[in-house]
């Protein structure tokens, strides 16, 4: 057997944040199946800017949850920076996600009763920080966003865009290097949305990998590649060519009177 140089058998990995293989989602629901994802394989890699658009029904929601490990493939490997978490259970699953993960629900799911600091600060519950550091994570997470002035103000003394700040500075107080959101803008009007694609940009700018979901061509263009899914497999993945700043699209779209 001829013997190699060390060099060559260092492989220049790709530096993929997420990378799945074949993947496939079935729902059961008594006596019909839901075949949700059919056969999906992508890979992200570290500082991408990623639009997943698609009719409703094609499984955007249902790819997203299994790349923000709230759920798992029914088949088909997941990898997460390198680790194969196809295999793990719910709580290593929710492990890794609390450390690697930002997640923006659609429709902010955030606590009525609650402040936007305390909601921000919601993920540090699960993780072994003390108190002050807490504080101070969700403070800075907060100003990160712009709504460092908020932080004593509840959900309902809130504008939806402000309440979808909240969420992502929620889904940022952990300090991922992964950001998914599933339909940031859908309850926003178009100015408010190109808003919260200011903060996603800046915070891609950054070096933060996000993948977002949208049903609008106009936001999906802000990020660098659009993948379209149809019928539970990608049908299109293409780059973003001269993708609008948000900041300048701002500069021209007129601000609302209050
Ligand atoms: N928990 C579930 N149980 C059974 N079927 C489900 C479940 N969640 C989704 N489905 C089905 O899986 C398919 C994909 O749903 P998914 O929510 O991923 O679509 P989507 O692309 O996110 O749609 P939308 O744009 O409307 O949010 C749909 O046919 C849906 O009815
Ligand atoms: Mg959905």
């Amino acid at each position: 057997m001829e013997s190699k140089p060390a060099f060559n058998q260092i492989q220049e990995m790709p530096a993929a944040v997420l990378r799945v293989e074949d993947l496939h989602k079935y729902y059961e629901l008594g006596e019909t199946r839901v075949h949700a994802l059919r056969g999906v394989s992508l890979g992200i890699e570290r500082g991408e800017f990623v639009a997943i658009m698609g009719a409703s029904g094609s499984g955007k929601s249902t790819f997203m949850n299994i790349l923000g490990c709230l759920d798992r493939a029914s088949a088909g490997r997941y990898f997460l920076e390198g680790i194969d978490v196809s295999q793990h259970d719910k709580k290593a699953l929710a492990l890794i996600r609390n450390q690697k993960i930002g997640f923006v629900f659609q429709g902010f799911n955030l606590l009525a009763r609650t402040t936007a600091l305390e909601n921000t600060e919601l993920p540090t519950l699960y993780t072994k920080i003390d108190n002050l550091e807490r504080k101070k994570r969700a403070s800075e997470a907060l100003a990160l966003v712009g709504l460092a002035d908020r932080a004593q103000h509840y959900p309902s003394q809130m504008s939806g865009g402000q309440q979808q700040r909240v969420a992502i500075a929620r889904a940022l107080v952990n300090r991922p290097s992964i950001l998914l959101a599933d339909e940031p803008t859908g309850n926003l009007d178009s100015r408010t949305s190109v808003e919260i694609l200011q903060i996603l940009q800046d915070l891609n700018d950054k070096g933060l990998t996000i993948v977002l979901v949208t049903h609008e061509h106009d936001i999906a263009e802000f990020a660098k590649r659009v993948l379209v899914f149809r019928d539970g497999k990608i049908r299109k993945d293409d780059p973003v060519r001269d993708r609008p700043r948000a900041a300048e699209v701002l500069k021209a779209l007129p601000t609302l009177e209050d």
